[in-house]
């Protein structure tokens, strides 16, 4: 593979599987553009690579931002071949996760003592606006935020790129929070839309789902949930966000050069698009 020289945007690239990702595509030559709210992360991320990469503060969620941190990493580097929208919350203020939580736990307590329970999860019905917003903000308009500098800027440089959206096993099993199944399974759309519209441009588009992967993000969910959704794996643990980054640099790479609109499963197995 020729990728010597191609340089990349990758957002959420602080920790976890951004982090992982950024990791991938410097060790096969790629400059990367590692943008994060947190830019004290992204910046140690890249300063344990080889490479000429950069760390830029954004919030995906902020249409302006996005357009400026593009706009910025393609000045500084000459050009712009792959987009990794990686940027993603599950939780948000206002989203009724508190209650949530405390509804599920009494419910799993209540199933374990009696076989059965009353007790109703409910988290629709304690979701307030600001927290639907806000995950939809961040996980699904910074994406097509990304996505729409991305293409704009590969289309002055007539460059035939690549992208890569970050959704998640939870747009097709259902399991999760509202806010974040939803902003997931609508990447998806927005990926396979894209990737009709782009492939006359020769830009692909695709997108991964993770699995459990054994990241911080998983630090705010309860134990119980943790468990559960190893044993529910067939391959019986959570991905490494490096086996996560592997399929990313896959659909980037050229050889996926005839890949396009795809849903690549990384989750050992526990569903299938
Ligand atoms: N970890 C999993 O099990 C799992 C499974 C399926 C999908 N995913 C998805 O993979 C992606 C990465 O997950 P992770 O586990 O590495 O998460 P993480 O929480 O460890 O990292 C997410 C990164 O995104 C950054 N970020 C959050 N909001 C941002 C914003 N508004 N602007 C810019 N950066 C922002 C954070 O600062 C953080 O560095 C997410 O989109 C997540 O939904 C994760």
């Amino acid at each position: 593979m020729n990728l010597i020289n191609k340089t990349a945007v990758v957002t959420g690239a602080g920790q976890g599987i951004g982090a992982a990702i950024v990791k991938k595509l410097s060790e096969n030559g790629i400059r990367v553009a590692a943008i994060d709210l947190n830019v004290d992360n992204v910046k140690s991320v890249i300063q344990s690579l080889e490479g000429n990469h950069l760390a830029l503060e954004c919030n995906v969620g902020q249409s302006k931002d996005v357009i400026k941190t593009v706009r910025k990493a393609r000045k500084i580097f000459g050009r712009l071949d792959y987009l990794v929208n990686c940027a993603g919350i599950g939780q948000a203020k206002g989203d009724g996760s508190e209650k949530f939580y405390a509804s599920m736990n009494k419910r799993n307590d209540e199933i374990a003592k009696n076989g059965k329970s009353e007790t109703f999860i409910d988290h629709l019905i304690h979701m307030e606006d600001e927290g639907w917003e806000s995950v939809l903000a961040v996980n699904l308009n910074g994406a097509f935020y990304a996505c729409r500098e991305a293409v704009r800027i590969m289309a002055e440089d007539n460059i035939q790129g690549s992208i890569v959206n970050i959704s998640s096993t939870s747009a097709q099993s259902g399991e999760g929070s509202p806010h974040y199944v939803t902003s997931k399974s609508a990447l998806i759309g927005l990926t396979r839309q894209l990737a009709r519209e782009l492939a006359p441009r020769g830009i692909r588009v695709n997108a991964v789902a993770p699995g459990p992967t054994n990241t911080p993000i998983m630090n705010g969910l309860p134990k119980e949930w943790i468990t559960s959704m190893e044993q529910s794996v067939p391959l019986g643990r959570m991905a490494n966000p490096s086996e996560v980054a592997g399929a990313v640099y896959y659909l980037l790479s050229d050889d996926a050069s005839f890949v396009t609109g795809s849903v690549l499963v990384a989750n050992g197995g526990s569903y299938y698009f």
